[in-house]
């Protein structure tokens, strides 16, 4: 069973009754700066007394060294194991409260308030928590569900447009692998019509339903790493070079094309499902340029990135648009032409 997700500018009013009914020791709030700022505000009046723990913003931080602070902040704060954790934030106030939480004093409850596009569609479902480790992404974690999920879309009113835009290719990715009906009249409506509230019930129910029958990945919820082979050697890479950094999103959407280049050569999807595919992914994301040499090393981290045979990578592709299939066997000479293939579009 997943975790109980609320949605809808209401979401929040559930919370109340919630804490009452736990009968919670104690409260914590876990925030970084911009959350603070932008959505503690409206969270306040939901909560009972409580503490905040305060961290700083971005990827860069969702480390065990951030982890440390957290716990030393929870133990000053004397948590028990009856206390709650409520993380309001993006993917990496998520990840990285969620196993702060899992681990201390063998396991507090926490919640999640998702505030970016991204942990709302995504994140905040299916019980994965974990931070990096010395520079290896979601090194370390464990599998823990929290006790609910609020979701209020009013939230995402603060979101930088990029950033925005960065969940916008989960979203995306959920049509892709489930949902061609959504995919063929959403990509008419675009990003700036979207009518959030609906887009992300549907993602969210999307991904609760592969997470229900598979919650370990030990089959179909790989399905949901659509665009994430390709993707994550692009994001990891580019990590690297300083200033060409993409957000995760941003390289998803590359990995999306990429992958869905090889779905055709693989003859599982139709020209005219590449083509549909291709045209409404371009529209929205600015293409990244990309070297022959950047082409090369991404390949090879691909390859580094899985636990694989020597030459191939095992890979989710799709079946047609809303149909993936997991496990599909690429090689990496298939992900540097689907790169080349990439920068010619
Ligand atoms: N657990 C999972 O299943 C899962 C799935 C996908 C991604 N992730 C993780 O999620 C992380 C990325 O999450 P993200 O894209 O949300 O990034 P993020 O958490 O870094 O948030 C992006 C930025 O937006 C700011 N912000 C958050 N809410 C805001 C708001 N309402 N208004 C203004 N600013 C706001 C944050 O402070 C941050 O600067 C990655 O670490 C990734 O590994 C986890
Ligand atoms: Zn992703």
């Amino acid at each position: 069973m997943t975790e109980t997700i609320h949605i809808g500018n209401d979401a929040l009013q559930q919370l109340p009754e919630l804490l009452k009914n736990r009968a919670f020791s104690k409260v914590a709030v876990l925030v970084d700066e911009n959350t603070l700022h932008h959505c503690y505000p409206s969270l306040k009046p939901y909560l009972p007394e409580h503490d905040l723990i305060q961290v700083q913003s971005g990827e860069e931080h969702k480390t065990l060294q951030t982890c440390e602070y957290i716990w030393q902040r929870m133990t000053e704060l004397h948590l028990d194991r009856w206390a709650v954790l409520v993380n309001l934030g993006g993917g990496v106030i998520g990840d990285m409260g969620g196993f702060c939480a899992a681990v201390f004093k063998r396991g507090i409850y926490f919640v999640q308030v998702p505030t970016t596009l991204l942990a709302q569609v995504d994140a905040s479902v299916g019980g994965k928590t974990g931070i990096d480790f010395h520079g290896l992404k979601n090194h370390i974690g464990v599998y823990q569900e929290p006790q609910a999920v609020f979701i209020n879309p009013a939230f995402l009113q603060t979101l930088p447009q990029r950033e925005l835009k960065s969940g916008y290719a989960e979203i995306i990715k959920h049509w892709l692998i489930a949902d061609k009906e959504a995919f063929l009249e959403q990509r008419h409506v675009g990003l700036v019509a979207a009518d959030w509230d609906s887009l992300i019930r549907q993602s969210v129910s999307i991904k609760s339903r592969v997470v229900e029958q598979d919650p370990l990945e030990g089959g179909l919820r790989k399905i949901l790493n659509f665009g994430h082979t390709v993707g994550h050697a692009v994001e990891s890479y580019l990590l690297e070079q300083p200033g060409r950094e993409l957000l995760h999103g941003e390289a998803v959407a590359v990995g999306m094309l990429c992958e869905a280049w090889i779905s055709r050569k693989h003859e599982l999807l139709s020209p005219e499902e590449l083509d549909k595919i291709e045209t409404f992914l371009v529209s929205v994301y600015e293409k990244v340029s990309l070297s022959e040499q950047d082409i090369q090393q991404m390949a090879q981290l691909a390859l580094q990135d899985k636990k694989n045979t020597r030459s191939t990578i095992n890979c989710t592709l799709l079946e047609g648009i809303g149909n993936a299939v997991y496990d599909q066997p690429i090689t990496v000479q298939e992900i540097v032409e689907s790169l080349r293939y990439y920068t010619l579009l």
